[in-house]
C-alpha cells in the first residue's frame, strides 16, 4: 500500500431514525485500503433526497442505525491498495461509495473511483455521479431516447431533474418539466426545457393535454410515485415508456410516517401487466444504488466522464454546508428550496 498522510477521521453519523438533530460527530480509524480499493482524503460529499429519507428511516436498504450515509465524494487520493494502478496519492478523483461518503475519509473500490476532470471543483465533483448516472441510465439505458422524442422529466429543478434535462436536450429530445415554483421553472428553462408545468398551480396531465395534445409524451422520468404514475400514463403515446426510480410523495406533508408511504406505495400496484398490454406501454423500475456492482455502472461513468471532459454537461451545486451541518443541509433539502445539488464540505 502506498500512502500520503495519516491521522484520525471523522464523519457524521446518523445514530438514530429521527430528525434533522439526529446526526453527531464521530472519529473513526483511517481505514487502509485493500487489494483494488482506493482511500481518499475527503474534501466534499454530495446530498442526495435518499440520504433523506433513510435519516427519517424510511429506507430500506439503508444500514441499521448508526451508520453514516454519503453515496458520493471528492478528494485526493490518500493510498492505495494492492492491485490499484489508475490512481496514486495526491490526484484529485471523485468517487462513489455506497455509503460512508459524510466523512473527512472515505475507502471506494477502484472501479467506482473517476479521475476529476480539471476544470470541476471538489464540490462540483462530488455533486454530479449520483445525479448524471441516474439521469443516463433512465434516459438512455432504459428510455433509450432518441432526437426527437418528448420526455417528461417531474422535479426537473432537483439534482437528478437538472442533470436529466441536459442529458435529454443533449440526446435532442424535448423536454417537458415539473415543479413546484415559477422561480424553479424559469431555471430550467433558461438551461433548454421547452415547456414547465409548476405543479402547485395546474394538474399537469391537464395541463399537457390543453396546452400540447392528448397523449404527446414517449417517455416520462418519475422519482415522485403514488398516483403520479396512473396519472402519467395518460399522457403516453403507445409504445411510450415510464421509468420510476423514487417515491418522494411518501414524504409530503409535515409528518411523514410509515403507514403513509406504504400508502403511496400500494398507489403504485396501479399498474398491471394487463393494462401495459393493451395500451403498448412499458415501465422501468430503476435503482442505481442495486446497479453499483454491475458492469454497465463502468460505460456509463466513463460517457458521462467524457461528455463533461468535453464540456458538454455542467453540474449545478445549489448551496454548500460545511459537513457539521449535514442536519441543516438535510432540513434544505428536505424543504424542497435546492435548485440542484447540495454538497457538505469538509
Ligand atoms: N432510484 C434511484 O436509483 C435514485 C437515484 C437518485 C435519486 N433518486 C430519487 O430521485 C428523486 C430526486 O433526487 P434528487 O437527489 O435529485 O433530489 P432533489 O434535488 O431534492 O430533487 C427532488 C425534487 O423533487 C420534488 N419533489 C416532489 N415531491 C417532493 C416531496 N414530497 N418532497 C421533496 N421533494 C419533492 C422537489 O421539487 P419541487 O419542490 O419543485 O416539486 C425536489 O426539488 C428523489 O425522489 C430520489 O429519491 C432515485
Amino acid at each position: 500500500m502506498s500512502e500520503t498522510s495519516s491521522s484520525e477521521a471523522w464523519a457524521m453519523q446518523i445514530a438514530r431514525s429521527g430528525d434533522y438533530s439526529v446526526f453527531e460527530k464521530v472519529s473513526m480509524p483511517r481505514k487502509a485500503p485493500g487489494p483494488g480499493e482506493v482511500a481518499i482524503d475527503v474534501k466534499a460529499c454530495g446530498v442526495n433526497f435518499a440520504d433523506v429519507l433513510m435519516r427519517m428511516g424510511l429506507y430500506p436498504e439503508a444500514p441499521k442505525a448508526p451508520f453514516v450515509p454519503g453515496y458520493e465524494v471528492a478528494g485526493t487520493v490518500a493510498a492505495v491498495g494492492e492491485g490499484v494502478t489508475a490512481h496514486k496519492p495526491g490526484d484529485r478523483v471523485m468517487a462513489a461509495t455506497y455509503f460512508g461518503g459524510y466523512a473527512s475519509y472515505a475507502v471506494a473500490a477502484e472501479d467506482k473511483v473517476l479521475p476529476l476532470p480539471e476544470h470541476l471543483s471538489f464540490e462540483e465533483g462530488a455533486s454530479l455521479l449520483v445525479n448524471f448516472m441516474t439521469a443516463w441510465v433512465a434516459l438512455h439505458e432504459m428510455a433509450r431516447v432518441r432526437k426527437g422524442d418528448h420526455v417528461l422529466i417531474h422535479g426537473i429543478a432537483g439534482g437528478v431533474g437538472l442533470s436529466a434535462l441536459q442529458i435529454a436536450k443533449n440526446a435532442g429530445c424535448v423536454v417537458y418539466g415539473t415543479a413546484g415554483s415559477a422561480e424553479k421553472l424559469d431555471y430550467a428553462k433558461a438551461r433548454g426545457m421547452d415547456y414547465g408545468i409548476n405543479h402547485r398551480k395546474s394538474d399537469f396531465v391537464t395541463d399537457i393535454r390543453l396546452n400540447v395534445g392528448r397523449r404527446p409524451l414517449d417517455v416520462i422520468l418519475d422519482p415522485i410515485g403514488g398516483d403520479n404514475l396512473a396519472k402519467g400514463r395518460k399522457l403516453l403515446k403507445p409504445t411510450g415508456k415510464i421509468i420510476v426510480f423514487g417515491m418522494a410523495k411518501a414524504v409530503d406533508g409535515a409528518r411523514p410516517n410509515k403507514i403513509k408511504s406504504l400508502l403511496v406505495g400500494l398507489k403504485m400496484f396501479h399498474i398491471n401487466l394487463l393494462s401495459l398490454f393493451a395500451q403498448n406501454h412499458g415501465v422501468f423500475g430503476l435503482n442505481v444504488l442495486r446497479l453499483w456492482p454491475f458492469d454497465i455502472m463502468r460505460s456509463v461513468g466513463e460517457a458521462i466522464l467524457q461528455a463533461f471532459e468535453a464540456r458538454e454537461f455542467e453540474t449545478v451545486v445549489d448551496k454548500t454546508f460545511p459537513l457539521e451541518q449535514a442536519g441543516e443541509a438535510h432540513r434544505y433539502l428536505r424543504e424542497r428550496k435546492n435548485t440542484g445539488k447540495v454538497v457538505l464540505t469538509v
